[in-house]
């Protein structure tokens, strides 16, 4: 991986510039709203984005309606991602008929996709900004260009991408943080529109990283999540993953993850850290995709079903108690219905905790998109249907094999079900809930589970 430029300081010094002019101004803007869409990438660039608003003078508002700037941060993985993104800004339309100064903003993954910028400056003239994933830190600039110009900026930038530090940031929980290591993806998997709406892998440099774990930990971060669209092939002043991750185990936060790995580079020496490491909690996601090597191979995945299943047993070996999750595509174009089946018995060989299913979703501009694909919706449908039963199967039995034992939760938030119970993770990343109040969220308790639900666990406190 090429080092990568990093965008110069004098710039975001201009940005912040451009902050402090938006805040002076008279008219402008006094609440925000962020509608994150997507994955862990987005909620983390959501950050940086509530941290700029705020610089700006903006209060982050209790609901959407009540917002004078609304921004939808989107997401292009899957059409119906897409879809959801274009149906929600036309309801926008509406509620600006209302609240003619409400100002509406659109950026992220699916603004970046060919020619969709166009589309929308000419089918929705009434969304004020429109921007990319290369120039979400130019977000103050074009805020102040919309209120002065009083037109809509449209800038999407066609680059291979920078690294930005130093932006303001919100962040959305006080014990548990999100650190992006490395960004875009060089993989080109047929399927995948990341590669070409996020740009070429770039890495910060472990300094970088390792001053802001630093700086999360003082402020009373407990958990922190290492993200990269493919962490694996983190390079950063010449350090590698393993290495990165070794730095900032030593620097003593409690529990490290991170995501997503991809299983053509997972290295033996991060295998090894699953044994090794203090605080790198036994949890890993590493997306499968599919089962059948000839389908591997047509995604362009680059390794075999037997490559995976070996580091699944070296992971073992090392960690027995690992918590593994996937994610898996079904009906990928020209998949037989034996192809299938073999996706079906790697996943009762493997037996995951979670996996994340999804029917192929054809995406404009990848290799798959030309890919001949003559299987009925409906047979995708009954198969992916056939694919959940079997992981719900599996993961409510890893879930009943916790019942009786102690384990250790992070708590995060009072239980959506129960305002007498709040919940949290387990290492391994199952979730339990449990009788307690609001004055233990962001603490460590001890519980013991009682009882398997169909997704989550019950427990109860045990008194120190
Ligand atoms: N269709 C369906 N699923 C997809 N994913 C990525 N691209 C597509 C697509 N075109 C899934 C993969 C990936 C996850 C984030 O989304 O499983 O790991
Ligand atoms: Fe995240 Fe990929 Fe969706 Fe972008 S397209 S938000 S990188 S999942």
């Amino acid at each position: 991986m090429k080092e990568r430029p990093i965008v110069p300081e004098s710039e975001i010094l201009r940005q912040r510039e451009f902050m402090k002019l938006v805040r002076a101004m008279d008219r402008r803007p006094q609440s925000y709203h962020i509608v994150s869409m997507g994955c862990q990438m987005n909620e983390r660039d959501s950050e940086s984005i509530a941290g700029m608003l705020e610089e700006m003078g903006m209060v982050r508002a209790r609901a959407r309606e009540d917002a004078d700037l609304i921004l939808y941060n989107t997401c292009c993985v899957r059409e119906n991602a897409e879809n959801k993104a274009l149906g929600n800004v036309i309801w926008l339309k509406e509620l600006k008929k209302d609240k003619p100064d409400l100002m509406i903003c659109v950026g992220g993954c699916m603004t970046q996709e060919k020619g969709m910028a166009a589309m929308m400056k000419k089918n929705y003239p009434f969304i004020d900004l429109v921007y990319g994933t290369h120039n979400l830190y130019r977000l103050p600039e074009y805020v102040w260009r919309v209120l002065t110009e009083k037109r809509p900026v449209v800038e999407v930038m066609d680059i291979d991408g920078e690294v930005v530090e130093g932006l303001p940031e919100a962040r959305a929980s006080k014990f548990m943080a999100f650190v992006n290591i490395m960004y875009g993806c060089d993989n080109f998997c047929t399927y995948c529109i990341v590669p070409h709406v996020r740009g070429r892998e770039r890495s910060r440099t472990p300094e970088a990283i390792l001053e802001e774990c630093v700086r999360l930990q003082d402020q009373g971060v407990r958990e922190i999540m290492l993200l990269g669209q493919n962490v694996n092939s983190y390079r950063g002043g010449g350090a590698e993953f393993a290495d990165l991750l070794y730095r900032v185990d030593r620097l003593g936060i409690p529990r490290i993850r991170f995501m997503t790995s991809h299983p053509k580079d997972l290295s033996d020496e991060l295998i090894h850290a699953f044994g090794e490491l203090r605080h790198l909690m036994p949890q890993l996601h590493l997306p499968v995709q599919a089962g059948n090597d000839e389908v591997l191979k047509r995604m362009n995945r680059r390794y075999t079903r037997a490559h995976y299943l070996d580091l699944v047993k070296r992971l073992r070996s090392v960690c027995p108690d690992i918590g593994l999750t996937s994610d898996i595509i079904v009906g990928f174009p020209g998949e037989t219905l034996e192809q299938f089946e073999d996706t079906m018995s790697l996943v009762r060989e493997v037996r995951f905790d979670a996996a994340y299913t999804f029917i192929y979703s054809p995406r404009k501009g990848t290799r798959a998109a030309e890919f001949p694909d003559d299987t009925p919706y409906a047979v995708k449908s009954e198969r992916i249907q056939r694919l959940i039963e079997l992981q719900q199967a599996i993961a409510l039995e890893a879930l009943e094999a916790q019942v009786g034992k102690t384990e250790q939760v992070l708590v995060e938030a009072v239980s959506t079900r129960d305002a007498a119970s709040v919940g949290g993770k387990t290492p391994r990343g199952h979730m339990v809930n449990f009788p307690g109040d609001i004055s233990l969220i962001g603490q460590f308790v001890d519980v013991e589970i009682t009882s398997a639900g169909r997704n989550t666990l019950r427990g109860r406190r045990i008194e120190q």
